[in-house]
């Protein structure tokens, strides 16, 4: 069996972390390639490193781009590597253009497509990563869905066959990596206290235009005012929006840093009393440590998080997002406790490597 797995971007790199090393450990010949999407040494190198991912077979070099000139790139090299390798299966992750690339290449060469995280939905067709979902499920011959919800999602587009309900890879590399933090390490560098901080991120492309991001900003700084510590890694796209719009602090409450690592940002979801976040992955990973997140969206794809009441849509209102975080924080919002098991037992990464191995395929 040979497996030729598709990354490119930060959460790509997370769940390959353990997806790549259990495929290699099983005996399975991976050939691992990296589009370049995502390239900085704190987006890319960083994940490698802590997560011991093999090193990419092939690196493509993209880079950045507008979305046809960067997905396009990608197909060009994409298909030399899988004419070259000839793979039993290609595996992609998730919904970026890496892997909308990697799944149309192997299509079209007649290489059946393995999708981890298949039948997420939006629903909101303006974000380019319900598209890269949409089509890329479409084209998959094996679609590792995480949920039952997901599992839904893919029959009311008619498709059930090839359909594995798994759990989540996230939640398996999740649960490793934080029996192996030091916790105390990580908020001692960033001068911060558990349970007495908000973690934020931001970079949907549909957050980091001007008048949106600012509903954002002025809510951080309208908490940070009120006294709460706020700690914002900033992902480089709305870092370039942040430098642009010459945004500065209006509170020492709020600091804002480089990205930071895995290692690091598992810590710092453990520790913070509540999330802000537009990220995917995050909004369940505060889930697995107990963190509630506020999602400044409309609509969100774990939708199960919201629905059971534990995360919260803010849309983007600066009114609503302080208020959802001063009532989580200072507790006027309960925090619910006794989380069902949305996302499998940890064991998702052993049962697509068993799948995709042959042992429990036909
Ligand atoms: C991409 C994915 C998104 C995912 C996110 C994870 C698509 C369409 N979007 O969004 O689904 O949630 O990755 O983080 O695939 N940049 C750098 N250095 C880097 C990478 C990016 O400076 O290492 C800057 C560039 O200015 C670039 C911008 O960030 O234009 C956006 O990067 P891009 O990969 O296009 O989209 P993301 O917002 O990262
Ligand atoms: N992440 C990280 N450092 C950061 C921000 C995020 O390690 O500074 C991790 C996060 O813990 C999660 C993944 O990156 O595992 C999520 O990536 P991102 O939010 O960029 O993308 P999304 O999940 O929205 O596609």
């Amino acid at each position: 069996m040979k497996v030729v797995s598709v990354v490119g971007a930060r959460p790509q790199f997370v769940k390959a972390g353990i997806v790549s090393r259990k495929l290699r450990d099983k005996g399975v010949k991976e050939i691992l390639v990296h589009t370049g999407q995502h390239y900085d040494f704190n987006m890319s190198n960083v994940f490698f490193r802590e997560l011991r991912i093999p090193n990419p077979d092939y690196y493509l070099g993209i880079g950045s781009g507008m979305h046809g000139e960067q997905t396009g790139k990608m197909l060009i090299e994409m298909e030399k590597v899988l004419v070259e390798e000839k793979p039993d299966i290609a595996l992609v992750y998730g919904d970026t253009n890496s892997t909308l690339a990697g799944a149309l290449a192997a299509s079209k060469l007649h290489i059946p497509v393995a999708h981890v995280e298949a039948g997420l939905r939006s629903y909101n067709r303006k974000m380019p990563e319900e598209i890269n979902r949409v089509l890329t499920d479409h084209i998959s011959e094996i679609l590792f869905a995480p949920t039952d919800v997901a599992v839904e999602n893919l029959k009311k587009e008619g498709i059930t066959k090839g359909v594995y309900k798994v759990g989540d890879v996230m939640f398996d590399v999740a649960l490793e990596v934080a029996g192996k933090v030091n916790e105390k390490k990580v908020l001692n560098k960033y001068g911060l206290k558990p349970e007495k901080f908000i973690l934020v991120t931001i970079h949907r492309a549909e957050n980091t235009v001007e008048e949106t991001f600012l509903q954002i900003w002025k809510a951080l700084n309208k908490l940070a005012k009120l006294g709460i510590k706020l700690f914002f890694p900033v992902h480089p796209r709305t870092k370039k929006l942040i430098e642009k719009l010459e945004l500065v602090p209006e509170s020492k409450n709020l600091t804002l840093t480089e990205p930071v690592s895995y290692f690091e940002m598992v810590a710092l979801e453990k520790n913070a009393k509540v999330i802000i976040t537009d990220s995917g992955g995050v909004q369940k990973e505060g889930f697995f440590f107990g963190t509630p997140c506020v999602i400044p969206r409309e609509e969100t794809e774990w939708i199960e998080l919201v629905d059971f009441g534990f995360n919260h849509l803010a849309g983007v209102n600066t009114e609503k997002i302080f208020e959802l975080c001063e009532g989580l924080f200072f507790g006027g919002i309960e925090i619910q406790k006794n989380l069902p098991k949305f996302y499998g037992d940890g064991s998702a990464s052993d049962k697509i490597v068993s799948i995709i191995s042959g042992d429990d395929f036909e």
